[in-house]
């Protein structure tokens, strides 16, 4: 079936990812001419609200778009017009059947496909899908459920999770979310990769010395620690973001951009991890630091976080992939909150000219300096590469200098949200940037040995001040593979 008429559904419409990313995104693909014609919006959730509190609830959360300076006030009127809500028990077959027939009355009978985003704890996630599928499937249409993570948090219980969601979905109408693929530069990654000739010979062992995949934060769990605190920073970031990114980052050119295809070869890419191994790993957790008259609060000063918690909110690692493109490469992953920055990015670092001629014409200290592709996933998204260059003069003194696309310089247009490319995705039917269930198996396998150590060793992570760099073992991690984290000719 077409798009050409759609209801969107967002069970849990009260919670914060409903409020700070899916109705903005909404909005956003509203204001873009992106959504169906015909299409209405349902907010589903507990707590008892009309329709108007609810457009009250959303209007406080939508903006315009920065670049496009006219006032948008009016389109936003039409699309919360759109807009209503209907309140329910997330087990209750009969909550959704009586939103079934509201569904039916804004569809005035026509042919509709439903789009459900499941927004809700895990704990009730499969009754909410078994009541929706059963109680408010589109009857002529196509019906989709978009699943957030967790994904369990192991292998066994994501592959509980899978079985029970297959009981009531194929799993053509899944649409499992990492929002790190819908982020520009991630997409960015594969054209990048696959549509200039300059960097996919230098795409391996031969050339690149190891690969960084960093993910850092300036604040802490605020507001989240009931939720992080059952599955930390592991489960939380390394199993799905960063290991989404390095699949596409490491995985041989696929067949097409078909969905199926690129996602072949991110589970090929996957299967050839080594598990990680305690050893391999550091942990941390950040405690409070006072900075003048501020005091930020440790991981455990949070009241929704039990007392003692060994939960990390840091963690690195290095990861090999064992095949002919990577034997060898380590793959450094590093991901914190309450650090001193906010940042993800990806830094490639080349392998030192051999023989070169210009040893000792550097102004730094260092003997040579290595090429490093630098790709700045957010904020101030960029891609540099660093090159070694002469300083203009009559010596021979080299430097190292940026060649530099920074995308708020290049071009004008807005980055989208993550969210609006994957809802605009979902409902159009592009499978492309969803996790498919052997892929999610995959990312399990890698990661669940560690987690299971890490519980049954009750291992403590190292303390870190909020606002620090980390644990310091961190940079001994690296060390051990003669890697420095962050810039690669820096001493830092
Ligand atoms: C979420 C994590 O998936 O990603 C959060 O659960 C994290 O802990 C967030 O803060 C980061 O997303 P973004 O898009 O703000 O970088």
């Amino acid at each position: 079936a077409n798009v050409s008429s759609a209801s969107i559904i967002i069970v849990g419409a009260s919670g914060d990812l409903a409020k700070k990313k899916i109705f903005p995104a909404l909005f956003a693909l509203y204001y873009e001419n992106c959504l169906p014609k015909q299409f209405t919006v349902y907010g589903y959730a507990r707590s008892k609200m009309t329709d108007s509190e609810l457009r009250d609830m959303v209007s406080r959360t939508l903006s315009c778009r920065i670049d496009k300076r006219e006032d948008c006030s009016e389109k936003m009127n039409e699309f919360l017009g759109r807009c209503f809500y209907h309140s329910g028990q997330y087990d209750s077959e009969e909550d959704f059947s009586n939103l079934d027939r509201k569904l039916k009355l804004q569809e005035g009978g026509e042919a509709c496909n439903r789009l459900f985003y499941l927004s809700i704890p895990p704990n009730i996630f499969i009754d909410a899908v078994r009541c929706a599928t059963l109680s408010a499937s589109s009857s002529r249409g196509w019906t989709r459920v978009i699943v957030e993570k967790p994904f369990g948090r192991d292998t066994e219980s994501s592959a509980a999770l899978t079985d029970a969601l297959k009981q009531y979905l194929e799993e053509n109408q899944i649409f499992r979310i990492d929002h790190y693929l819908g982020k520009e530069l991630v997409e960015n990654l594969s054209v990048l990769r696959f549509s200039n000739l300059i960097f996919e010979p230098l795409w391996s062992r031969q050339h690149i010395s190891n690969v960084q995949l960093i993910f850092s934060e300036n604040f802490g769990t605020e507001g989240r620690g009931g939720y992080f605190d059952s599955y930390g920073i592991i489960r939380d970031i390394m199993q799905n973001h960063l290991l989404q990114i390095l699949a596409i980052f490491a995985m041989e050119t696929p067949v097409s951009l078909n969905a199926e295809d690129i996602r072949n070869e991110k589970v090929k890419v996957l299967r050839s991890i080594k598990p990680i191994h305690l050893d391999n790993v550091v942990t941390g957790q950040y405690n409070s630091q006072t900075k003048g008259d501020i005091t930020f609060p440790g991981y455990t000063d949070d009241k929704t976080v039990a007392e003692g918690s060994l939960t990390p909110t840091f963690a690195a690692t290095v990861l090999f992939i064992d095949n002919a493109r990577w034997d060898g490469v380590p793959f450094l992953m590093k991901a914190g909150k309450a650090l001193d920055n906010r940042r993800t990015e990806i830094r490639v670092q080349f392998r030192n000219v051999p023989g070169n001629l210009y040893k000792g014409n550097f102004t730094s200290d260092a003997e040579e300096s290595n090429n490093e592709l630098v790709i700045r996933v957010q904020p101030d998204e960029s891609i540099y590469l660093k090159i070694n260059n002469k300083v203009p003069g009559l010596g021979m003194d080299l430097d190292q200098s940026n060649l530099n696309l920074r995308y708020a310089s290049r071009y004008s247009n807005e980055v989208p949200d993550a969210y609006e490319r994957l809802l605009l995705d979902a409902m159009e039917g592009e499978r492309r940037l969803f996790i498919r269930s052997d892929e999610l198996d995959a990312a399990w396998a890698i990661f669940t040995p560690l987690l299971r150590e890490l519980e049954e060793k009750n291992i403590t992570p190292e303390g870190y001040p909020f606002g620090s760099q980390g644990p310091i073992s961190a940079q001994h991690l690296a060390s051990r593979y003669n890697v420095r984290w962050g810039d690669l000719n820096l001493n830092q």
